[in-house]
């Protein structure tokens, strides 16, 4: 696999006294620009009032549009790809050399916040401005994944997948909430899942991949940095899970005997708690759980539960989906309830590229910022990309921690940060010369709007 092979002696780990950075105050108006997008962006949504911009859904197809043109002001050329990825293409001056992909992913969660995912996206397209027309020796393509948090089919990195010709085609009869198949959802799109397979980069294409996306954790915040580079990300397991018991009349079945579904699961979540808290480091949740029949006046037959279990070392993981696997069959088996392991999913756990890593870290201190570096906990299309490319990951401060909600938020000087750390990592990696003829250094850094 040919990768954006510059050897970190040519690679300039200190930015050269003349390379022209754009001035602050470039970066400063593109990373207000980037925050008056994210909230353009929070404005495509399903749910008026909240934002939950699912994977081929219309309020994506409004995005894309929106996007395009800000692409375009870049100077890209934009396309979408058959997976339903939006690619912006900034040229390098070697057009045989791999390419840098700098994205995340634009679908989200139901009510999310406005920065997961789009903000990656939004300081690719103003790394491009950034560079104020200078061609790098390699190509970058901004992407914007299609569907990287699973809502809408439970099917999570379903673009990046695409892009590294791994996505599972079984995937296109599953079913969403409305009963509209995968490939019925491309079709309305105005996608053939037919051509998915054409969105995947030739083999050794892709020299790398950089995202930037918030923390979503409270640790940059606790620590009052700005920034942070991701060592890792964390493996993940998904279990979904069914109780089945016996239905009855919740004023006449006695409390003796019953067979209820929901008590079942509902110790199981406590004891999925109970886990996790006496685990270091471990994640276990149950953020989806549902009731047959679900009337009030009905002892619950059926329960079914999704458990996501997360830890940095793979090992911890495993052991404790088989203990929460061991645990539920004791408690069903004591309620006499059944007890149906439906489905499971599992991602190992990803460590970064070890030099790009270096080159971030390196970036991130020339801006003189401390340099922070932590596993994420959330997992991101970086550790879909990382088979088939070196990868590194930004992490911008989530004030108070809070993400997946509306208090989702970031500070714009810390934006304005990652932004100067985005731009001399390209330039680092390019090992590049200075910015033509210095007069980049006017407002061609913002380009166009
Ligand atoms: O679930 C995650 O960690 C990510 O938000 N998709
Ligand atoms: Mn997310
Ligand atoms: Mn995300």
């Amino acid at each position: 696999m040919q990768v954006l092979q510059i050897p970190l002696s040519r690679t300039n780990l200190n930015t050269p006294r003349h390379l022209q950075l754009c001035l602050p105050g470039d970066l400063a108006g593109l990373a207000h620009q980037v925050i008056g997008r994210c909230d353009q962006a929070a404005s495509f949504t399903e749910e008026p009032g909240k934002i939950t911009r699912t994977f081929l859904s219309q309020p994506m197809r409004g995005l894309h549009e929106q996007l395009t043109t800000w692409m375009h002001g870049a100077g890209m050329t934009v396309h979408l790809d058959a997976a339903g990825n939006l690619i912006g293409r900034y040229a390098g001056s070697d057009a045989n050399h791999p390419v840098l992909l700098i994205g995340s992913h634009l679908d989200s969660v139901p009510d999310a916040g406005k920065y997961d995912g789009v903000l990656g996206v939004l300081l690719g397209v103003a790394a491009v401005q950034a560079l104020g027309g200078r061609r790098l020796p390699f190509g970058i393509d901004v992407i914007a994944f299609s569907e990287e948090e699973g809502v809408r089919f439970r099917a999570p990195f379903l673009g990046s997948r695409a892009i590294c010709g791994q996505f599972d085609f079984g995937l296109l009869n599953r079913l969403d909430a409305h009963g509209i198949s995968m490939s019925e959802a491309f079709r309305d799109f105005g996608l053939d899942a037919e051509r998915i397979a054409e969105a995947a980069y030739p083999i050794g294409r892709i020299g790398g991949y950089l995202e930037g996306h918030i923390e979503q954790g409270p640790v940059l915040d606790d620590l009052g940095v700005s920034v942070g580079v991701v060592t890792a990300i964390a493996g993940q397991s998904k279990l979904w899970m069914e109780f089945r018991g016996r239905a009855g009349h919740s004023g006449t079945l006695p409390m003796a005997g019953r067979r209820d579904a929901l008590a079942a699961a509902a110790e199981l979540v406590l004891e999925i708690e109970r886990l996790a808290l006496e685990t270091p480091e471990l994640r276990a949740t149950v953020g989806a759980l549902s009731v047959e029949p679900g009337a009030v006046n009905v002892v619950p037959g059926a329960a079914r539960l999704c458990v996501d279990v997360r830890h940095a070392h793979d090992e911890i993981r495993t052991a404790a989906v088989a203990q929460i696997h061991d645990r539920a069959l004791r408690l069903a088996a004591r309620r006499a309830v059944e007890l149906k392991l439906v489905e499971e999913e599992h991602h190992r756990a990803v460590p970064a590229d070890p030099h790009f890593r270096t080159v971030l870290g390196a970036a991130v201190t020339a801006t003189g910022q401390p340099l922070h570096q932590l596993p994420s906990g959330a997992g991101h299309d970086a550790a879909v990309l990382a088979s088939v490319a070196p990868w590194a990951m930004l992490f911008v401060r989530s004030p108070g921690g809070v993400s997946h909600s509306p208090d989702e938020r970031v500070f714009e000087g810390d934006v304005q940060v990652a932004l100067d750390i985005v731009v001399r990592f390209l330039e680092m990696l390019a090992g590049a010369g200075p910015f033509a003829n210095g007069d980049s250094r006017s407002s061609d850094c913002l380009g166009a709007s």
